[in-house]
């Protein structure tokens, strides 16, 4: 049985999305079908909206989300029916070369559903990063569904499953920040509050926001900041430099994804400091710095995709100390919308208006 569902699709390069009626199968062995609860609006539903990420037209926009289990398929383990859970798309292979080394967060051959949603029509959907969840139900593979504790609402938890844990995990799990750092994060949207948050759930001693818009480094403080910076008013290096007792400071993130934000970052950490690079470029862009301070600074330049993390293990932990009010993931969502208005939101990120516009159903 097909069952019908709405969904937001992303029809053409640059067209407004639309709401439109979808067509999701049952769930197939290792498949799950989750009635979405919330899903937060991410850069990177705008990116392929506007093309960036490729031309596999119609897409299902949404990744960022959380719900309930209503259906799982054959030789399905992991969840049932019933179950709260955070969508991911890091549902790791358990094969490959990395997860065979340990390292299951860098898996190369990600499990997604087998199955296509569609348009009504037939035409096949590609889900956003593989999961697709402005809709109100998805298909995912059970793997991509992790189980949390359901006393935390959706809008919040949902947004574990992309920006902010993004953020978080570039700073602990990337960065490996831990008590007693210094820390400097440049852009303080999701992801660098997502960041900040992490730094300051490790124990970092001093946090340093950097942004250009003075209402994002207000709320910056919110998450942990112990500085800010606006970058507008003169050379963020030397601010962070003087806050750090003239040494730069021991992990800069980066949460931009720009050349010259980078370098900023490059030359704001200690010597034998960490970079750590989450804010992502686009093609065109090329980094030019002399190698001699590449060589001679030392440390680590590293990137991180996903912040690293591994969700079986990352997300019911975070969920569990949002819980206890030792980590303020509501303070995310800056508002809730209906499936109706994405395109607004889109529009409402783009002027830096909001952290996250999370549509709930
Ligand atoms: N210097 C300092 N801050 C800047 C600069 C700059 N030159 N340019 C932009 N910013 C700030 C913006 O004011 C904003 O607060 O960076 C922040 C970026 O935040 P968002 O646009 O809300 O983006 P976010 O969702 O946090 O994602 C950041 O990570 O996952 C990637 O694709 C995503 O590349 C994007 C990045
Ligand atoms: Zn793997
Ligand atoms: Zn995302």
């Amino acid at each position: 049985m097909v069952i019908s569902t709405r969904g937001v699709v992303s029809g053409g390069k640059g067209e407004p999305v639309r709401v439109t009626e979808i067509s999701v199968p049952e769930p197939g062995a290792g498949e799950a079908l989750v009635n979405v609860q919330a899903c937060g609006v991410c850069h990177t539903d705008l990116h392929y909206k506007m093309g960036g990420i490729g031309d596999d037209y119609p897409y299902l926009l949404g990744h960022e989300a959380a719900g309930v289990v209503e259906q799982v398929g054959e030789d399905v383990t992991e969840v049932k029916a019933g179950d709260f859970v955070i969508l991911n798309w890091r549902a790791v292979c358990g094969q490959c070369r990395a997860c065979q080394r340990g390292k299951p967060w860098y898996c190369f051959a990600t499990h997604n559903a087998a199955q296509k949603m569609t348009l009504a029509d037939g035409t096949p959907l590609s889900p956003a990063l593989g999961i697709g969840a402005f809709a109100e139900k998805t298909l995912v593979a059970a793997g991509q569904c992790t189980k949390v504790n359901p006393a935390i609402s959706p809008a919040t938890a949902g947004l574990l499953g992309c920006g902010v844990m993004a953020g978080l995990g570039a700073a602990i799990n990337t960065g490996g920040v831990t008590r007693g750092d210094s820390v400097a994060v440049i852009g303080c949207g999701g992801v660098g509050d997502g960041a900040i948050a992490g730094a300051r759930l490790a124990g970092a001693k001093t946090i340093i926001a950097v942004d250009v818009d003075d209402r994002k480094l207000q709320w910056a403080k919110e998450f942990g900041a112990t500085h800010t910076v606006n970058s507008r008013n003169g050379d963020p290096v030397k601010a962070i430099q003087d806050l750090t007792d003239g040494n730069g400071a021991d992990v800069v993130v980066e949460a931009i994804g720009r050349p010259e934000t980078y370098k900023q970052a490059f030359y704001a950490r200690d010597l034998a400091g960490t970079v750590v690079l989450v804010g992502v470029p686009t093609p065109e862009m090329k980094l030019e710095l002399p190698l001699l301070d590449v060589f001679g600074r030392g440390g680590a330049l590293k990137s991180s995709w996903y912040g690293d993390c591994l969700p079986s293990r990352d997300f019911p932990m975070l969920v569990d100390l949002a819980l206890q009010n030792r980590l303020p993931l509501e303070k995310f969502v800056s508002e809730t919308i209906g499936i109706d208005d994405v395109e607004a939101a889109f529009a409402k990120m783009e002027r830096g208006e909001v952290l996250r516009s999370v549509v709930v159903f």
